[in-house]
C-alpha cells in the first residue's frame, strides 16, 4: 500500500480509454495507484496505451453500444480482480451533426445506444457489487452542450443532457448504499472528438475571445478533476455536475 498515491488498492473502468479525455483519466487513476481497465473498439489501439502507460493499466476491447459486450467486460474486470471501485463512463460518438430536421431514426438511436445507454447498463452491471461494498464512486462525462443546446448538435446535446439527470437520479437511490455518482460537463478541449472547433485557427480564436481562460482545454485538465471525484477525498459530494471549461458557460 502506498498512502501517498489517491486511489491506492482501487480498480477502475475508464470506457473510451484509448485516446483524448478517457487516456487522460485512465494515465491519471494508474498514477494514483489504480488498476485501470481501459476499453474502446479496437484491441490493438488499447494494447498500444497499455503499454504507453504502463502495468496498473489493462487493455479489453468492448463496444459500449453492445450489451454482451459490456456483460463481457465486467465479468473479465470482476473475475480477474475481484471488484469495481470507480467507473468513468467516458465514450461517445457524434454522428449526427447537422440540421436538426435531417436526423433519421438510425442516428437517434446509435447516439442514445453509445451516449446514453451505455452509462444506463453498465451502471446497472456495477453498481449492485459497489452496492453490496458499501462504496462506489460513478462518473458521467457529459459536456457543456448537455447544459445549453449545441448549434446542429441536437443529439448530442439531448444526449448529454439526459446524461445528466441520469447521474441525479442514480445519485438519489445509490447513495444510502455508498455509491456516489457525479458528472462533469467539460468545455472545449483538444481531442479528435471536437476538432472540427479547434482545428481552424480563426475558429479556435473567435471562441477563446469569450473565455476567461485564454487556452484550449487540455485532457488532463479533465482528468485531474475525475481523479478529485473518484478518490474518497470527494465523500460528501454526490448527484453533481462539474463544469470544466475555462469559463466558457459563464461568459
Ligand atoms: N473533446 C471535447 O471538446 C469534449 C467536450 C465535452 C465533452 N466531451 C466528452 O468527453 C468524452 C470523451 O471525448 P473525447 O473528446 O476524448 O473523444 P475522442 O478523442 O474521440 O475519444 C473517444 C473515445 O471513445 C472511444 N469510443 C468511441 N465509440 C466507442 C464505442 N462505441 N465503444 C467503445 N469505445 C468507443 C474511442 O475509441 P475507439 O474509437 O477506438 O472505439 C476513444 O477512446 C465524450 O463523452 C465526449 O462527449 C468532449
Amino acid at each position: 500500500m502506498n498512502a501517498n498515491m489517491q486511489l491506492d488498492g482501487k480498480v477502475a473502468i475508464v470506457t473510451g480509454g484509448s485516446r483524448g479525455i478517457g487516456k487522460a483519466i485512465a494515465a491519471v487513476f494508474a498514477r494514483e495507484g489504480a488498476t485501470t481497465v481501459i476499453c474502446g473498439r479496437k484491441q490493438e489501439t488499447l494494447d498500444v496505451v497499455a503499454r504507453e502507460l504502463g502495468n496498473r493499466v489493462v487493455p479489453f476491447a468492448c463496444h459500449v453500444g453492445k450489451p454482451e459486450e459490456l456483460s463481457r467486460l465486467v465479468d473479465k474486470v470482476t473475475g480477474d480482480l475481484g471488484h469495481i471501485d470507480i467507473l468513468v463512463n467516458n465514450a461517445a460518438t457524434n454522428v449526427a451533426q447537422g440540421q436538426a430536421l435531417a436526423i433519421d431514426d438510425g442516428q437517434f438511436d446509435k447516439m442514445i445506444e453509445v451516449n446514453l445507454k451505455s452509462a444506463f447498463r453498465l451502471t446497472r452491471l456495477v453498481a449492485p457489487g459497489m452496492c453490496r461494498r458499501g462504496s462506489g464512486s460513478i462518473i458521467n462525462i457529459s459536456s457543456i452542450s448537455g447544459l445549453r443546446p449545441q448549434f446542429e448538435g441536437m443529439l448530442y446535446s439531448t444526449t448529454k443532457a439526459a446524461l445528466i439527470m441520469m447521474t441525479k437520479c442514480y445519485a438519489l437511490e445509490l447513495g444510502p448504499q455508498g455509491v456516489r455518482v457525479n458528472a462533469i460537463a467539460p468545455g472545449l478541449i483538444r481531442t479528435v472528438l471536437s476538432e472540427y472547433y479547434w482545428k481552424d485557427e480563426a475558429r479556435l480564436a473567435e471562441r477563446l475571445e469569450h473565455q476567461p481562460i485564454k487556452h484550449l482545454g487540455r485532457p488532463e485538465e479533465i482528468a485531474e478533476i475525475a481523479l478529485m471525484l473518484a478518490g474518497d477525498k470527494a465523500s460528501y459530494l454526490t448527484g453533481q455536475v462539474i463544469t470544466v471549461d475555462g469559463g466558457a458557460t459563464i461568459a
